[in-house]
């Protein structure tokens, strides 16, 4: 079986993996359960986590293809005990039913605001356009994105960055 070595959330996993195995199963398999699997097909985004800094649906990935990548998911965005900014605007928007897709929801809306920090609504309903919120909470996600992006802007770079732009801080299994 090939070995990988992985960063998530910071931390060096070194693992022997089956070459088929996906990188969300591989994920959970690490203990990275906030990061579901909805559908398997593509379709839904829930297990959207962000590869190097850009967002990918982690089911259409080959843990192999990870190889030395740096991978960030929504266990890794409060950084220091503090809600990213993302995180917070969901919350008071209640922008999040059941919940399933809310993790891959704030990542891909992280790579958004990360390419575009102040993006319209239709620009932000654009950037979410491949994860599906099975309980039509789409009105609330928006809002949200947008209270988010203006929050970052008046906090400046530092906070835009979070989470995909933090510093892997090392440790775990390497
Ligand atoms: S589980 Fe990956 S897109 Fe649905
Ligand atoms: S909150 Fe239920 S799928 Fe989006």
């Amino acid at each position: 079986m090939p070995d990988i070595r992985v960063t998530v959330d910071g931390v060096r996993y070194d693992d022997q993996v089956e070459a088929r195995r996906l990188l969300v199963h591989h994920l959970r398999r690490l203990g990275k359960v906030g990061t579901p699997v909805g559908c398997d097909t593509s379709n839904c985004g829930a297990c959207t986590v962000l590869m190097d800094g850009v967002s990918v649906k982690s089911c259409t990935v080959l843990a192999v293809q990870a190889d030395g990548s740096r991978i960030s998911t929504v266990e890794g965005m409060a950084a220091d005990g503090a809600w990213h900014p993302l995180q917070t605007a969901f919350h008071r928007r209640h922008a999040l039913q059941c919940g399933y897709c809310t993790p891959g929801m704030l990542m891909a809306a992280s790579d958004l605001l990360q390419d575009n920090p102040d993006p319209t609504e239709a620009e932000v309903r654009e950037g979410l356009e491949g994860n599906l919120c099975r309980c039509t909470g789409y009105a609330n996600i928006v809002a949200a994105v947008l209270d988010a992006a203006a929050e970052m802007r008046a906090d400046g770079p530092a906070a835009a960055q979070a989470p995909a732009g933090r510093t892997p801080v090392g440790g775990g299994a390497a």
